[in-house]
C-alpha cells in the first residue's frame, strides 16, 4: 500500500517529500513530488537550441543543463510553496540517458543531499517512464492509497526507449521485449527530417496524420518471424527514404501527399507495437492465471499521441485490459515528476543511501537497463 504524503508546508507530513531532477536528454527538470501526487513539475526545453541540429547535441545539452539547473529546482520549489529545508530526500536519473547531460543532474543532487544532510535515491529514467501513469495531481489526493493490480505491463515509447516491461512489482521488472535499433520516437523523428518536418517531429507527424490516409502507402510490418517481442523501426525509415525519394523525382511532395505519408508512417510505426502486444496477450491466455497481467501502462514521450493509445485500446478491448495513461502530456515527454514519483515507492521502503561516501559514488549508467539492478 501506497502512503499518503500531503502537500501542505505546515504538515508534519511534508517531510515526505521529495525533490526530484532529471537531466538524462534535452529537457533540465525539477520536481517536487509527496508519493504519487505531484505538487510541481518544472521543465527548462533544449528543443529550440536542438533544432538546428535536427537532433540532440550531447555537449550543448550538457551545458544548457548547467546554466538552467539551478533556477529550474529554485522554481519546482517554488511552485510546490515549499522551501529546500522542507525537503526529506532528494532523487535524480541515474541513467538512462546521455552521459554528458545525467552528468549535470547527479552532481546537482549530490551537492544538495550531502549539504543538506538528505538521503539520495538514484532512479532509472526508463522505470519512472513506466510508472509515469501513476502519477496524481493534487485534486486526485485521495486516490493516492490504491495502487493498481499487478503484474502490469507497461510499454516505454519515447525518442531513446520503446520497451516491453513485465512489472512484477515496483522494483521488479522483466524486459520483455525492445526494439534492436531506433526507438520509435526517433524513427518519426528520423522520418520527419527526411521531409522536412522540424524537430521533434513525433507531434507534428501525429497532427499531419489526422489529414491523411493512412493506407496511402504501404510499409513492411517488421519482426513478425522473430519469435519474441523485441521490434526493429530501421526497415521502416529506409522503406520511407526509398518511397520519398521515388516520388520526388517526379514533383515536390504536395501537401495531401505529406498527410498521407504522415499517416501511413505513423500507422505502420504504431502496428509494429501492437502486433507485438498482440502476441504477448495471446500468449498470455495459457500462462497460469497468478502471471496474467491486469493493465497496460503507457508511458514515454510518444504515448501522449492519441492515435497510439486508440491503436493499444482496441488491441487489448479483446482481453478486457484496462489501458493506464499519464493524467497530462507533460507526464510524457521528460520529465522530473516521474522520477519523484518512482522515488516516493523507494522511500517508503526505506531504500535510499545516507552515507557520504555511498552518495559520492553515484555515478552517471547511460545505458542503465530497468531490470538490471
Ligand atoms: O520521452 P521523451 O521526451 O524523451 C525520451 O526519453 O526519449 O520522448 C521524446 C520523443 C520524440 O521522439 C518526439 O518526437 C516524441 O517523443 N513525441 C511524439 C509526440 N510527442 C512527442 N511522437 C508522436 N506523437 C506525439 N504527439
Ligand atoms: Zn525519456
Amino acid at each position: 500500500m501506497v502512503t499518503l504524503y500531503l502537500q501542505r508546508k505546515d504538515s508534519p507530513m511534508s517531510q515526505c517529500c521529495i525533490l526530484a531532477i532529471d537531466t538524462s536528454c534535452d529537457d533540465t527538470s525539477a520536481a517536487v513530488t509527496s508519493g504519487r501526487v505531484i505538487l510541481s513539475n518544472v521543465v527548462a526545453s533544449q528543443t529550440q537550441l536542438h533544432k538546428q541540429f535536427g537532433g540532440v547535441f550531447p555537449t550543448v545539452a550538457k551545458q544548457a543543463h548547467h546554466e538552467h539547473i539551478d533556477a529550474v529546482v529554485r522554481a519546482a520549489l517554488r511552485r510546490a510553496n515549499l522551501e529546500i529545508k522542507d525537503i526529506a530526500a532528494i532523487a535524480v536519473t541515474q541513467g538512462p540517458g546521455l552521459a554528458p547531460a545525467l552528468e549535470i543532474g547527479i552532481e546537482k543532487a549530490k551537492q544538495l543531499a550531502l549539504e543538506l544532510h538528505l538521503p539520495l535515491i538514484p532512479i532509472n529514467h526508463v522505470e519512472s517512464h513506466a510508472l509515469s501513469a501513476l502519477a496524481l495531481p493534487q485534486t486526485k489526493i485521495a486516490q493516492a492509497h490504491q495502487l493498481p493490480q499487478l503484474p502490469a505491463l507497461a510499454i516505454v515509447v519515447s525518442g531513446g526507449h520503446t520497451e516491453f516491461i513485465l512489472i512484477k512489482k515496483i522494483g521488479e521488472y522483466e524486459r520483455l521485449g525492445f526494439t534492436v535499433d531506433d526507438a520509435a520516437g526517433e524513427a518519426l523523428d528520423k522520418f520527419g527530417r527526411m521531409i522536412d518536418l522540424g524537430y521533434p517531429a513525433g507531434p507534428i507527424i501525429e497532427q499531419f496524420a489526422r489529414k491523411g490516409n493512412p493506407h496511402a502507402y504501404t510499409f513492411p510490418l517488421p519482426m513478425t518471424t522473430s519469435g519474441n517481442a523485441n521490434l526493429s523501426f530501421s526497415g521502416l525509415k529506409t522503406a520511407a527514404r526509398s518511397l520519398t525519394e521515388k516520388i520526388t523525382t517526379d514533383h515536390p511532395l504536395s501537401k495531401q501527399e505529406i498527410y498521407d505519408l504522415c499517416a501511413s508512417f505513423q500507422y505502420s510505426v504504431f502496428r509494429a507495437i501492437t502486433y507485438k502486444l498482440n502476441k504477448f496477450l495471446l500468449n498470455q491466455k495459457s500462462t497460469p492465471a497468478k502471471n496474467q497481467i491486469f493493465a497496460i501502462w503507457l508511458g514515454g514521450g510518444v504515448a501522449s499521441n492519441m492515435a497510439l493509445r486508440t491503436a493499444i485500446r482496441k488491441t487489448i478491448r479483446p482481453y478486457n485490459l484496462r489501458l493506464l495513461t499519464p493524467y497530462t502530456k507533460r507526464l510524457c515527454i521528460d520529465n522530473a515528476a516521474m522520477i519523484g514519483v518512482t522515488a516516493g515507492f523507494y522511500f517508503q521502503q526505506k531504500k535510499y543511501l545516507t552515507s557520504e561516501a555511498d552518495i559520492q559514488n553515484v555515478q552517471r549508467i547511460p545505458r542503465w537497463k530497468v531490470d538490471q539492478n
